[in-house]
């Protein structure tokens, strides 16, 4: 038999009592928000008669989840992150910003205080010779079409193994990750290498709830990007690279059709000599075009949590972003 005990005075009662009601103290939005988030928690409970084994294994891994700091790469397995863009484009569409590179989701692994470089730089530190080369190059320009030089491109991609700098303490501090400002043709040039897909790892906390959907943890190979100028609203998207096979089954729903770039292989001797390369590479490009806004605070990536960083204090409260892989 189930029982149905949510809507009783006696449960509703004590919903307000936890979610602080009848204190003085707290914070107001605080207390809607959680009455609400425990409400619907109880409802459920009620409604899908969820036993104590259940609840119980619900807890532990939360516990776990926490534990190795995957809430990161929950997140956008669970479609949060894309959900948080779709109202952000909805927010543009009825302020009528429409037009430009379409955003998507940053993922857990940004680390502020790359090193700069103008028009120009390498990325990768040369201690992965078997990887493919990658040449990734674009304009930056607003939605006329017109170059804004200096705009400030900033870019950060996973080793051949699928790891990043920072997180993975086998690499070099800042390893695939520069902040390159656009050249007076609104310009900007990397030399790196191809970075690898990468999925959840098996039986992590996460792979565990996936896998309870039916569903996998794998990303296809892509390259993050932010990018920003003074009169217009800043970017944050990455670039999917066609033919993996994951491109378009992106675990963190970070695919858009505009944002899947194919790398062109290229075996040419006088562009590889152009280049200084020796010898085949891959050439990436990924044009960009920025919205204008005058409102300041567009014109800035948001705040949030993330790795702590040697130059922007913005960060330096949380190392949060952990060992995530997104
Ligand atoms: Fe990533």
């Amino acid at each position: 038999m189930t029982v149905k005990i949510f809507g009783t005075p006696e449960v509703q009662d004590f919903l307000k009592t936890v979610a602080g009601f009848d204190q003085e103290g707290g914070n107001e939005r605080a207390k809607q928000i959680m009455h609400r988030l425990i409400s619907d928690l109880y409802k459920l409970i009620d409604d899908f008669d969820v036993s104590e084994e259940e609840y119980w294994f619900a807890v532990s891994l939360l516990n776990a989840l926490g534990h190795d700091t995957q809430f990161g790469l929950l997140s956008p397995g669970l479609g949060f992150d894309h959900f948080l863009d779709m109202r952000q484009d909805a927010t543009d569409a009825e302020a009528k910003r429409t037009g430009g590179t379409p955003r998507t989701i940053e993922g857990p692994l940004y680390v502020a205080g790359a090193p700069e470089a103008e028009g120009f730089a390498r990325m990768d530190d040369g201690s992965d010779p078997d990887a493919e080369v990658m040449w990734l190059t674009g304009q930056v320009r607003d939605v006329d079409g017109t170059p804004i030089p200096g705009a400030k491109v900033e870019i950060w991609h996973c080793n051949s193994k699928g790891c990043y700098s920072f997180f993975d303490p086998t690499q070099d501090e800042y390893n695939m990750r520069r902040t390159i400002y656009a050249d007076s043709e609104g310009r900007y040039t990397a030399r790196s290498i191809i970075p690898s897909g990468y999925g959840v790892p098996e039986g992590a906390p996460t792979d565990v709830v996936l896998k309870s959907l039916g569903r996998h943890g794998e990303r296809p190979a892509h390259i993050h990007y932010f990018i920003s100028a003074p009169g217009h609203q800043h970017l944050t998207t990455q670039i999917n690279l066609a033919g993996d096979p994951y491109t378009f089954d992106d675990f963190a729903f970070a695919t858009r059709e505009e944002l899947v770039v194919t790398a062109k292989r290229i075996e040419d001797k006088d562009e590889i000599a152009k280049r200084e390369l020796d010898g085949s590479f891959s050439e990436v490009v990924f044009d960009i075009e920025l919205a204008k806004t005058e409102q300041p605070e567009l014109q800035h990536r948001h705040a949030r949590p993330r790795a702590k960083a040697k130059e922007d204090e913005q960060n330096q409260a949380s190392q949060l972003a952990a060992s995530a892989k997104v």
